[in-house]
Formats: structure tokens, C-alpha cells, sequence
């Protein structure tokens, strides 16, 4: 049976209780026999901080190195409002992006049917949405240089981020998009703004290319940033994938997320270049964030979290229908009308973190 090493970075607020959920899911595939996974666990963001006074120690910076995969729940909270720029909680997370390579940032946005009731938009918008945000993940403004708060002569400050992007950057996520239309509904929506940006306009070209020489085969339309967000809560079942910059790519995932019910609900993959044996180094993450106002509750969702966990199967360990049972044990659970607190729209009552976790793990326990 193969063994598969994972590192575990709970981080911060309701991360440890997600991620305990991922571990009894984890059991019931290494009992069926599957695979075996070693859990590794670490500290990054605010926990980091506070035990070593960094937002990831070199230590745990290897482990992610040197593991098959990295499971990240989130990271932050009011608690380390004022720690130092460079030690700020989201900078363990940057870090570990950045220095994995993993330029890849996959956002699937599917509303399950029990959950179309949960969502902001009416039913017939939502309903068997199934939408993939492909986000570069390691460039643009997040990373650009210089970044900057300067004091003028005049007493005034001057800040400065800086949006860059190379052809090879814009290429190779371009090439993953297209890769993955082909998988789904092979169509591209590819979204920057050139109208007001120099990146945007190379963005714009760089896509046009790739797309030529490589994916005619492929559906491939431009939409400017701005339009896009509107589209997205206009009508979003026209998209299949679309690919964007690292920032347009935070915010339209966000909106995304929210199209499915919750914030709670979305799980993602980033991913780095496959070496010569074709492996990728990997981390999973939920979409959502540290949520440190319900933290240590017990309420927090632990769908997101698990969908990560299912994305490694699918996209680390190959373990395909493994992971399709588990997006079904998760389908299963809410069409029987589990809910979490976030999700719980008209339902009469909802249930723990831990409940929700047990109830995936049965219904996978039956599937399997
Ligand atoms: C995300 C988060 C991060 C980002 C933060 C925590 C730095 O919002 O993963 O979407 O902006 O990328
Ligand atoms: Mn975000």
C-alpha cells in the first residue's frame, strides 16, 4: 500500500478544529486499505509567531519541502494585529507559497443542490454551478518589487506595490487553465484589465498564444476584471474555468465562494511545475479564513477543509475515486440535511464541527 507523507499546518482560530476532522477522513481510507498517510504537523502564521517569534520556522519550512503534500487550514487573527509586517501571520503563508514554486492556485466553486437555498442568488442561478478558478498564485502584485512605504520631503509617504508579470509567469498558468478545460467544459475565460494596465495587456497577448500554438481546440475568451465580477453574480453558469492574476484572483474567488452558499465551502489545490517523474510539490487549503470570532466553538464548517484533503487524492496522490467519494460522502450528507451553523439557511437546527466530520467520514465509510 503507498504511504504518503503529509504535513499538517493547523495555523490559527478554527484551524486545529477543521483539520482534526480531515484526520478521521484520512483513517477511513487508510482502513480500506487505500493508502497510509503519516500526518507530520507544524506551525505557521499567528501560532508560529507566538512559539518562535516568526510566521514559519526554517524548520517547518523543510517538512513542507520535503513532504508529498502540505494540508494548510488558515492563518491571522486581532491577536497579532500589531506584530511586525515581515512576521505578520499571512507572511508564513506567502512564504510557503513562494518558496514551494506553487504558481497554481485551483478554486473550484461548486454548489452542491442541498445548498442552492444557501446562496445569495436565486436557485435556477446556482444550482449545479461548477465553475474553476485557475489563480496565479506566486507573482504579480503580491510579490512584486519594489513594495514600499517611503516618507517624502514634504512629510507626505509614498506607497508603492508593484504589479509584474513575465511571459514564462503568464505562460505556465495559462497552460494549466487550458489543461484543465479540456477535463471539464473546455472553455476558458481569461481575465486581467488591459485596458488600464501594462501586466494585463501582456497577460492578454501571452494567453492569445499559448491558446494558438497550443489549445485550439479550446474555447478562449477575454473579459476585463470588473466585467467579469459582475458577470459572476449576473449569471456565473457561462463559466467553466477561468484563469486570472494572483490579486483578480483572490477577490473573484471570494465572490465565487459565496455563489456556492459559504465561504465554508470551498476547498483549493496549489500547485507547482511537475519535475521530471511528473510529482508536483502541492499544498491543500480551504479558501476560507481563520474565522477567529467562532474559534474554539466547535461550530466552524470542516467541508472546505475535507475538500482540500480530497483535492490531495486527486491531485497528489492520484487517488481519483477516493476523492470523487468523498465530494459524494460530502453531497450525501448535506442532501440529508446536515448542517453547519454557516449553512444553515431555513433548517431547524445545526451541528458541530466534529458531527459534520464524523457524518462525512460514515457515509465515505459505506462508500468505500
Ligand atoms: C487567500 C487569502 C490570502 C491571500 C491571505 C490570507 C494572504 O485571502 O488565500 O485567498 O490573499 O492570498
Ligand atoms: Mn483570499
Amino acid at each position: 500500500m503507498a504511504s504518503y507523507n503529509i504535513f499538517l499546518l493547523p495555523g490559527d482560530g478554527i484551524g486545529p478544529e477543521v483539520t482534526a476532522e480531515v484526520e478521521k477522513v484520512a483513517h477511513v481510507i487508510s482502513g480500506a486499505g487505500l493508502a497510509k498517510f503519516e500526518f507530520e504537523k507544524g506551525l505557521v502564521g499567528g501560532s508560529a509567531y507566538d512559539a518562535h517569534g516568526q510566521a514559519i520556522s526554517e524548520a517547518d519550512m523543510a517538512r513542507a519541502q520535503a513532504a508529498d503534500a502540505v494540508l494548510l487550514a488558515a492563518v491571522g487573527g486581532p491577536k497579532w494585529a500589531d506584530v511586525p509586517y515581515e512576521v505578520r501571520p499571512e507572511a508564513g503563508l506567502l512564504r510557503l507559497r513562494k518558496d514551494l514554486g506553487l504558481f497554481a492556485n485551483l478554486r473550484p466553486a461548486l454548489c452542491y443542490r442541498a445548498l442552492a437555498e444557501a446562496s445569495s442568488l436565486k436557485r435556477e442561478l446556482v444550482e449545479g454551478l461548477d465553475i474553476m478558478i485557475v489563480r496565479e498564485l506566486t507573482g504579480g502584485v503580491y510579490f512584486g518589487e519594489p513594495k514600499e512605504i517611503t516618507n517624502l520631503p514634504n512629510g507626505q509617504k509614498r506607497a508603492v506595490d508593484t504589479q509584474v508579470y513575465e511571459t514564462y509567469e503568464i505562460e505556465r498558468i495559462a497552460a494549466v487553465a487550458f489543461e484543465m478545460a479540456r477535463k471539464r467544459g473546455n472553455k476558458v475565460t481569461s481575465s486581467e484589465k488591459n485596458n488600464v494596465m501594462k501586466s494585463g495587456v501582456l497577460w492578454k497577448e501571452v494567453v492569445t498564444d499559448v491558446h494558438k500554438k497550443s489549445y485550439p481546440d479550446v474555447q478562449l475568451e477575454h473579459m476585463l476584471a470588473d466585467a467579469l465580477g459582475m458577470q459572476l453574480v449576473r449569471y456565473p453558469k457561462q463559466f467553466d474555468v477561468i484563469v486570472t492574476d494572483n490579486l483578480f484572483g483572490d477577490l473573484l474567488s471570494d465572490v465565487a465562494s459565496m455563489l456556492t452558499g459559504s465561504l465554508g465551502m470551498l476547498p483549493s489545490a496549489s500547485l507547482g511545475a511537475a519535475d521530471a517523474s511528473g510529482k508536483r510539490k502541492a499544498m491543500y487549503e480551504p479558501v476560507h479564513g481563520s474565522a477567529p470570532d467562532i474559534a474554539g466553538k466547535g461550530i466552524a464548517n470542516p467541508i472546505a477543509m475535507i475538500g482540500s484533503f480530497g483535492m490531495a487524492l486527486r491531485y497528489s496522490f492520484g487517488l481519483i475515486e477516493a476523492a470523487d467519494l468523498i465530494e459524494k460522502a460530502i453531497s450525501d450528507v448535506l442532501a440529508a440535511g446536515l448542517r453547519t451553523a454557516d449553512i444553515k439557511g431555513d433548517a431547524t437546527s445545526s451541528v458541530s464541527t466534529s458531527a459534520m466530520g464524523d457524518a462525512i467520514a460514515n457515509a465515505l465509510k459505506k462508500a468505500l
